[in-house]
């Protein structure tokens, strides 16, 4: 009787030091995520840059146009009134997907790049990268 009486007593001590942790570690989360607004939560459509905040999305755009040689409409469907930029229409923007996938996960295996694994690495201004060794 008396030793079950002490294991409750333990126990709930234990989850009054654990459930206040637990909450801290939620709230400064919480923050974080107000800090920096993530493209996922500004933009409409975004499938891979979703933890990217939302303030480098623009940049990362402009750098993708130098390495590829193209502007912005090479990807994106541009109506007059410039809203279309979410739509999956053309299927450069898919493949562009595809390759921001490739990009970081060579960056990530790769040690020797130093993270620095890039579009322009391979394509070099050109959207078709030459194809000789
Ligand atoms: C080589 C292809 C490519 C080019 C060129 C390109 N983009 Fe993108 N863009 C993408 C892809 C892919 C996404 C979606 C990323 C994702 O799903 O995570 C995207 C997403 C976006 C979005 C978010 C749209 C939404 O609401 O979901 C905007 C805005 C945008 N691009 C603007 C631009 C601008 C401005 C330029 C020119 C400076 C540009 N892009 C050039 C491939 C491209
Ligand atoms: C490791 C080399 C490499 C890297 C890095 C790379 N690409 Fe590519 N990319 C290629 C090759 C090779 C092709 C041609 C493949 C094909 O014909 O389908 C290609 C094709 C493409 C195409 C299609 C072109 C077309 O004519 O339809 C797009 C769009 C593209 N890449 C975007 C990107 C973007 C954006 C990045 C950076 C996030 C990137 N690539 C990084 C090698 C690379």
């Amino acid at each position: 009787m008396n030793l079950s009486h002490r294991k409750v007593r333990t126990v709930g001590l234990a989850t009054v030091m654990v459930i206040p942790a637990l909450l801290l570690g939620v709230f400064s989360f919480a923050q974080d995520a107000k800090k920096a607004e993530t493209s996922a939560q500004k933009y409409k459509n975004i499938k891979v840059l979703k933890d990217l905040p939302a303030d480098q999305l623009g940049p990362l755009m402009h750098k993708i146009n130098t390495a590829l040689g193209v502007k912005c409409d090479y990807c994106h469907v541009i109506n007059a009134d410039h809203s279309g930029f979410d739509l999956d229409t053309k299927p450069q923007k898919q493949k562009a997907r595809e390759m921001i996938i490739m990009t970081r996960e060579i960056s990530k295996r790769q040690k020797t790049l130093e993270g620095k694994a890039s579009c322009f690495m391979c394509h070099h201004g050109s959207a078709e990268p030459a194809m000789a060794p």
